[in-house]
């Protein structure tokens, strides 16, 4: 009788620091975690704290180590500098196979740069989405892209997130497209939860998200503003979980709180946040996580930003790019409220972003390349140069 060998795991260090990043990892280390062929090494960098820690359950795996990086209003220069030590640190002792960070935070980058310094390669998920512009979302395009020059592994929401990469050279063979893992993990959470809804009982529900650096001070201001105009129609509740971030609410708190038709309320646990999307008539969010998730429960959205990197939901028409202007903001607001034709439009678009199997495709992926002859490097084609 034969003996199984038993085949020692890939060691998987995941790094996150922010909401999106727990939410979006979370399928990928659930996934790690029910099969056996990777040990997940789950990081918290502490970028953020209240609204990390909130997402953590989702993971279905506990945290191995976390830093505590978070300073009241601190730089990004000082916040980058402290990461990449103290993962540099954390990698150094690990000694991880490879290290999983997603999408385009500072915990992100740095997080693949620390890797890069150890010679860890580095899987980046959520590759490829770019707007062209270097500060447009700030910092997120920067590193985003500094990310997609330092990764083993691209793997690519969509095609055209693919094509990116390829066009900036990135070897066809590193780049893999796998749909969203933050739909893999809305669809779970839809079928497995139940979250309460924010939303009391008016008759047409908006549901708001504001927190992009390019949009905070004066023009969050007048965003806040076109809210209470909206507000004042009377048969609206909008629904607004403010960001931690002071910047965020130094603006909006003065602006928004005790407005009738407005409930500012803390930031949402996942379940109770998909409730409340769920329940909703409208989003308005300058939020990129927000723009993946309203196409597929058949909500229209409408971008508070400038640029996007997730173009895909704005031309199968299930978003709008409005911009900041508070005009803009009040007149597509009335007339998706208002015209049912349009919002049908809308509303019936579809999900661009993937049918829920992103985390499965990833997984099989790497496991693919750990079980291949050629040892896996930092790019494609084996080893460490020696050059
Ligand atoms: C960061 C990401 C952004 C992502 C967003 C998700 C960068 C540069 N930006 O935004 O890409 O879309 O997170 O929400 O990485 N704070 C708390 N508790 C928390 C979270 C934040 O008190 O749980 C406060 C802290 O004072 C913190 C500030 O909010 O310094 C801003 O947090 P930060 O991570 O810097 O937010 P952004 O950079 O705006
Ligand atoms: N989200 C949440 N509770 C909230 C607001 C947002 O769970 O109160 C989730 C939302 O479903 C999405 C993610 O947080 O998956 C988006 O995070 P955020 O807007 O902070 O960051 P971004 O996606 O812009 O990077």
């Amino acid at each position: 009788m034969s003996t199984p060998t038993s085949v020692v795991p890939v060691r998987a260090m995941l790094v996150l620091g922010t909401r999106p990043e727990a939410i979006k990892l979370a399928p990928v280390a659930r996934a790690m975690a029910a099969g056996s062929q990777f040990e997940p090494i789950v990081v918290t960098t502490g970028q953020h704290r209240e609204m990390l820690h909130q997402m953590l359950g989702l993971l279905y795996v506990d945290v191995r180590i976390a830093l505590d990086v978070m300073r009241r209003r601190q730089q990004l220069s000082d916040l980058t500098a402290r990461l990449v030590r103290d993962l540099g640190g954390v990698m150094r002792e690990q000694r991880p196979d490879l290290v999983l960070v997603q999408g385009d935070t500072t915990t992100a980058l740095a997080g693949a740069l620390a890797a890069f310094y150890e010679k860890i390669p580095v899987a980046h998920v959520e590759a490829g989405l770019r707007t062209g512009v270097i500060d447009n979302p700030f910092p997120e395009e920067l590193n985003r892209s500094l990310i997609g020059r330092i990764a083993r592994w691209h793997f690519a929401p969509t095609p055209a997130a693919a094509r990116h990469l390829t066009g900036e050279g990135i070897p066809e063979e590193q780049v893999f497209v796998t749909g969203n893992t933050v739909i893999d993990n809305l669809m779970w959470v839809l079928a497995e939860g139940t979250g309460t809804s924010a939303f009391g009982g008016a008759a047409k529900r908006i549901l708001v998200t504001l927190h992009r650096r390019e949009n905070q001070g004066e023009r969050m201001r007048g965003m806040g503003r076109a809210l209470t105009r909206l507000a004042a129609r009377g048969d609206v509740e909008i629904v607004l979980p403010l960001h931690k971030s002071p910047a965020v609410r130094e603006v909006l708190l003065p602006e928004l709180e005790g407005q009738r038709g407005i409930s500012l309320v803390e930031p949402l646990g996942y379940l109770d946040f998909a409730a409340t999307l769920a329940e909703c008539d409208l989003v308005l969010t300058d939020s990129g996580g927000i723009q993946e998730e309203a196409p597929s429960l058949s909500k229209p959205a409408l971008v508070l930003r400038t640029t996007t990197e997730r173009p895909e939901a704005v031309e199968a028409g299930a978003a709008r790019l409005i911009g900041t202007d508070p005009e803009a903001i009040v007149s597509w607001a009335n007339r998706l409220l208002d015209d049912p034709a349009e919002y049908r439009r809308m509303a019936t678009a579809g999900n661009p972003f993937g049918d829920g199997t992103a985390s499965a495709r990833i997984l099989s992926q790497l496991a693919e390349d750990f079980a291949a002859d050629v040892p896996v490097g930092l790019t494609a084609s084996g080893p460490y140069s020696t050059a």
